[in-house]
């Protein structure tokens, strides 16, 4: 059976008891370096690097189903994780997705954002349809080296729109850092990041 377990934004106490007990029962665990270094060292599993290529991924699962398998996804896995990519492959009996607190959601709670109504999407590996989302009041995007808070800005800036950037950085780590900025007022550059595009009130 693989368990696709969420384990939240990064720090363990946010992993959900579901999750930790899974952990805890698996015969195989599947991470990046970072999320097996946060594994108790008495943690008896096999532990499998995540592959760089997701077939490679998928062809260690096929021949490893019988085992329990659980592979640690960041946030909420099928919050632009791999919880998709996982049920377009595997029938619901060899496969479960379980929830975790995503980094959306960890960033609306630190800052007092009410997620109703909110437009949720990504710049994840695609070039988003900036009209389309700044139209929204409300949107969260998680980034990536690409398209990331500057980008984001220069968008808003371009079309003169009066919006506030909410960026969360190394969310839920000891060196998380929280930014509420204009447009004009964004950097170059953040660590990894969330962020929030709302209109300004
Ligand atoms: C492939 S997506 C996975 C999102 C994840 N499924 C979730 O629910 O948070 C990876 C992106 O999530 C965001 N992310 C995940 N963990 C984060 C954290 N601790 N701090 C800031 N951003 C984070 C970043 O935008 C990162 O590039």
């Amino acid at each position: 059976m693989i368990h696709i377990v969420g384990i939240g934004p990064g720090n363990p106490e946010l992993l959900t008891a579901a999750g930790a007990l899974l952990i805890q029962k698996a015969d195989v665990l599947v991470g990046s370096k970072r999320q097996l270094g946060d594994i108790p060292p008495d943690n008896p599993a096999e532990r499998k690097l995540l592959p760089s290529q997701l077939s490679e991924l998928e062809a260690f699962l096929q021949e490893r189903i019988g085992q329990e398998i659980v592979v640690l996804a960041s946030g909420d896995p099928l919050m632009y994780g791999i919880g998709k990519w996982a049920l377009e492959r595997f029938p619901p009996e060899q496969l479960q997705i379980v929830p975790g607190i995503s980094s959306i959601q960890y960033l609306c709670s630190r800052c007092g954002i009410a997620m109703n109504d909110l437009y949720i999407t990504s710049s994840h590996g695609k070039q988003p349809d900036f009209g389309f989302l700044l139209a929204h009041p409300k949107v969260a995007m998680v980034t990536d080296s690409k398209i990331g808070p500057a980008e984001i800005a220069e968008e808003i800036l371009q079309r003169k729109l009066r919006k506030t950037l909410i960026i969360g950085e190394n969310l839920s780590y000891p060196e998380e850092r929280l930014h509420r900025l204009k447009p004009e007022e964004v950097a170059a550059r953040y660590d990894m990041n969330v962020v929030v595009i709302l209109d300004e009130g």
